[in-house]
């Protein structure tokens, strides 16, 4: 169903808003110059003038303005594994993320909870991982969930000390719904209660059964304190991503996915996005799930100001317009005025659907009155 603004339809058939209202009152239907009618009555008002109105169509045209091509053979080129460390709380994924990069994340984050995705980059010789921290703690599911889509490998963390909970079993159930092969880092086995054994004992009731175990599951002993087994847990990692020939476009627009944005008090919307095809520049206007905007800067994950982004790689973007979802898919188009066209479309859509589900019943209730 669609819906059209009484001052929209007064200014289409060029007609005085308080003279549609008239006539609106005529027919039972009380609204104001704000409110949305039915197309079935704004047909019947226009009717009056002799005016014919036409549902507009422009809702179709999204789909040409986003250029979502598939990619030719011959344009792909490898990309950066982008890595998802997947976990029960306190599992240590911060800590191990941490001593692969030889940072302290752990003891800036309030309560030393995750509270948000991060991504960073870390070289590994010539070669170059993605990872994403998740957050573990259980409200946190949903976002989790998006995580996996853009993830090519999970490292499942698991405390040899404490072994499968719930949250590793959702995490093992996002990956396998994701179809991202799984890694286990079986981590914190410098604890005196470690009991890797167990945990694998545990895991092959979720179906994951460990390579010296007989299965193809890849179990890396590893302690994020002492550091033993990082190295191994890398090599793996390189090792799963060759095997996977990960590849894309560098040369073409982008296409990226928001993992986190925030309304930042100084830099206005700030969004995080991983791009996954194409080179995302500054300058280029994207849009972003209902969101639009002209790239200010981009800022990689050690906050340097870059100039673009190629396949894999996270960045900050400002210079929308507003603050988009975790999980929107973000597109280069051509132009700013056709980035703030789909956004419109879309809100449009939006509010239609909004309509259709609510207040279509008070527009019947309204019909009912005559
Ligand atoms: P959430 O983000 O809240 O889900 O937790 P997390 O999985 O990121 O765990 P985090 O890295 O914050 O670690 C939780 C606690 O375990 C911290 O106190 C760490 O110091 C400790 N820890 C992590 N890894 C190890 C380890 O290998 N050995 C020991 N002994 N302690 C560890
Ligand atoms: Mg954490």
């Amino acid at each position: 169903p669609d819906f059209i603004k009484v001052s929209t339809l007064a200014e289409k058939i060029k007609r005085p808003a308080t003279e549609i209202l008239k006539k609106l009152i005529l027919m039972g239907v009380m609204v104001s110059i704000n409110h949305e009618i039915s197309f079935e009555v704004a047909e019947k008002i226009a009717e009056q003038y002799n005016i014919l109105v036409e549902k507009e169509v422009k809702l179709e045209r999204e789909e040409v303005l986003i250029n979502d091509f598939e990619d030719k053979k011959e344009d792909l080129m490898s990309r950066p594994p982008v890595v998802t460390v997947m976990g029960h709380v306190d599992h240590g994924k911060t800590s191990l993320l941490d001593s692969i990069r030889h940072a302290k994340v752990v003891e800036t984050e309030a309560g030393g909870i995750t509270q948000h995705i991060g991504a960073y980059t870390v070289d590994i010789d010539e070669k170059k991982i993605v990872f994403l921290d998740t957050p573990g703690h259980e409200a946190f599911t949903a976002m989790r969930a998006r995580g996996a889509q853009v993830t090519d490998i999970a490292i499942l963390v698991v405390a040899a000390d404490d072994g499968v909970m719930p949250q590793t079993v959702e995490a093992i159930n996002h990956a396998k719904a994701a179809n991202v092969p799984i890694i286990v880092a079986i981590n914190k086995i410098d604890k005196p209660g470690a009991n890797p054994d167990r945990v694998k004992q545990e895991l092959t009731e979720y179906g994951l059964v460990a390579e010296d175990w007989g299965g193809d599951t890849i179990c890396v002993p590893v302690s994020a304190k002492t550091k033993v087994g990082i190295d191994t847990l890398l090599e793996m990692i390189l090792l799963v991503a060759e095997m996977q020939e990960l590849k894309a476009n560098p040369n073409r627009t982008a296409k990226g996915t928001i993992i986190e944005a925030k309304l930042d008090k100084g830099r206005g919307p700030v969004a995080t996005a991983i791009v996954q095809k194409g080179t995302l520049k500054v300058g280029d206007s994207v849009i972003a799930g209902n969101t639009y905007g002209k790239i200010r800067a981009l800022v990689d994950d050690k906050g340097k100001k870059v100039k673009s982004a190629g396949p894999s790689i996270p960045v900050e973007i400002l210079g929308l317009s507003e603050v988009p979802n975790a999980g929107d898919i973000l597109y280069t188009v051509a132009d700013e005025k056709t980035a703030r066209q789909i956004s419109e479309l879309r809100k449009e859509k939006e509010r239609q659907q909004y309509f259709a589900s609510t207040a279509k019943v008070t527009l019947e209730d309204l019909f009912s009155q005559i």
